[in-house]
């Protein structure tokens, strides 16, 4: 019988020197260095060149790395007006689908595919998902977009333009931490697809937006805001357990809890959990963490034998609830983090490019004509199950 690996479970199509994991054990590097590491001591500026250039850079190659994303941060007044005139009420995922297709238009050299080409339009996509993102948010509240600064980091600039005032440095850094974690992460469903693009020779603006449209899905980058969701519907921690229980006993899934490759606790959601944990002792923000918390024993209980355990999506949501952010963001700020490593996966992909092209199993029919259709009454074609 011919074997199906389901989902691509266990297909290995390429090589990389980006990322490792190891999910029964919990382990998380990028270029060899513990995720634990990078959070503690390293920027998305740096996390971000080092996957491009495939290694730590310079004191120097940083600084002019940083000059170049600030150079690039301002988007074009053409964008700004497409945005403002996108629907009302779409979400922000759906909104960022389509300016990232409109800055493809603005951008002369879009439809280069030389890796030099790639790594430069990288840089402006890195620069500007961020301004895209909170003109995005400014304008579906109603509000003007907020020009991006020169003199603050990119995470700090990013909130800076989201609530048009400069966050603390100690929310600038945990915003910073929180985009570190989410940088890169294998070949997860919106990198691989936007693989999967780029094997074709297409540009980078197809490869990102249809990144965006895989990551927006409630099995993946979706479901830090369908936490949130669940918290809310919960409302208070002693209806959690319960809440849980009858979800399992239904047989649906919890949101946040569960990976296709960690069989263990993810790493990067320990992180966040410690820095959701410093949020939860602040005064009003404790019964989501409280709800977490519970939700967290329920499942391992019940599922941590079969592998299920928090992802990190599970206490993200309650950091970035905590920055000021709604959760209808959430998503686009996994975005905001992951493009570093979509850029840097499709750069390194595409040194050694062969089409991604699987193949499916026919379970059809066979020996069938065409039947004109004056001639089909009420026969028809032999129709197959599934
Ligand atoms: N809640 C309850 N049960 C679960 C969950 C969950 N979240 N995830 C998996 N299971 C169970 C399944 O019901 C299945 O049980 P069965 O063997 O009795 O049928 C078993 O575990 C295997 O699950 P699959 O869905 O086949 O595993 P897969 O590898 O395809 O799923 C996925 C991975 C999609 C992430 C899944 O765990 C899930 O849906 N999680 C919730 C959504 C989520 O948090 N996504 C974010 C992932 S991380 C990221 O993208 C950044």
């Amino acid at each position: 019988m011919t074997n199906i690996a389901k989902g691509l479970e266990g297909v290995l199509f390429t090589e990389s020197k980006l990322t490792f994991i190891n999910g029964t054990e919990g382990i998380l590097t990028h270029l060899g260095i513990p995720i634990q590491e990078w959070a503690e001591s390293s920027t998305f500026e740096e996390l971000s060149l080092a996957l491009l250039d495939g290694g730590l850079p310079t004191s120097g190659d940083l600084a002019a790395f940083d000059a170049e994303l600030k150079a690039n941060r301002a988007v074009s007044p053409q964008l700004l007006e497409v945005i403002a005139a996108m629907p009302r009420g779409v979400h922000p995922m759906q909104a960022l689908r389509t300016a990232v297709s409109y800055l493809g238009l603005l951008d002369p050299q879009a439809e280069e595919t030389t890796e030099e080409a790639r790594r430069a339009i990288s840089v402006r996509m890195i620069a500007q998902f961020a301004t895209v993102i909170a003109a995005i948010a400014r304008t579906r509240e109603g509000k003007e977009p907020v020009d991006p600064r020169m003199d603050l980091s990119h995470a700090a600039n990013f909130l800076y333009m989201l609530n048009g005032k400069e966050p603390s440095p100690e929310q600038a850094r945990l915003f910073d931490i929180a985009l570190v974690l989410h940088v890169d992460h294998s070949m997860n469903a919106s990198t691989f697809t936007a693989i999967a693009i780029a094997s074709t020779l297409s540009d980078m603006y197809s490869c990102m937006t249809g990144a965006i449209g895989a990551m927006k899905g409630p099995l993946h980058g979706g479901a830090n805001e369908a936490v949130m969701d669940m918290l809310d519907e919960i409302g208070t921690p002693e209806k959690a357990a319960e809440y849980i229980t009858d979800k399992l006993d239904r047989k649906e899934k919890v949101m946040g809890v569960g990976h296709r490759v960690y069989k263990y606790f993810d790493p990067r959601s320990r992180v966040l959990r410690d820095y959701a944990e410093v949020v939860a002792n602040k005064e009003g923000k404790s019964h989501y963490y409280q709800i977490l918390e519970t939700i967290e024993k329920t499942v391992v209980d019940r599922l941590g034998s079969k592998g299920i355990y928090p992802n990190v999506d599970f206490y993200s949501g309650t950091v970035y609830s905590d920055l000021g952010i709604t959760k209808e963001y959430f998503t686009p700020i996994f975005a905001l983090a992951r493009i570093s490593g979509w850029c840097a996966s499709v750069i390194e992909y595409t040194r050694d490019n062969r089409l991604l092209r699987p193949d499916a199993v026919y379970t059809g029919a066979s020996d069938q004509h065409y039947v004109r259709i004056e001639e089909r009454g009420g026969q028809e074609l032999q129709k197959t199950e599934g």
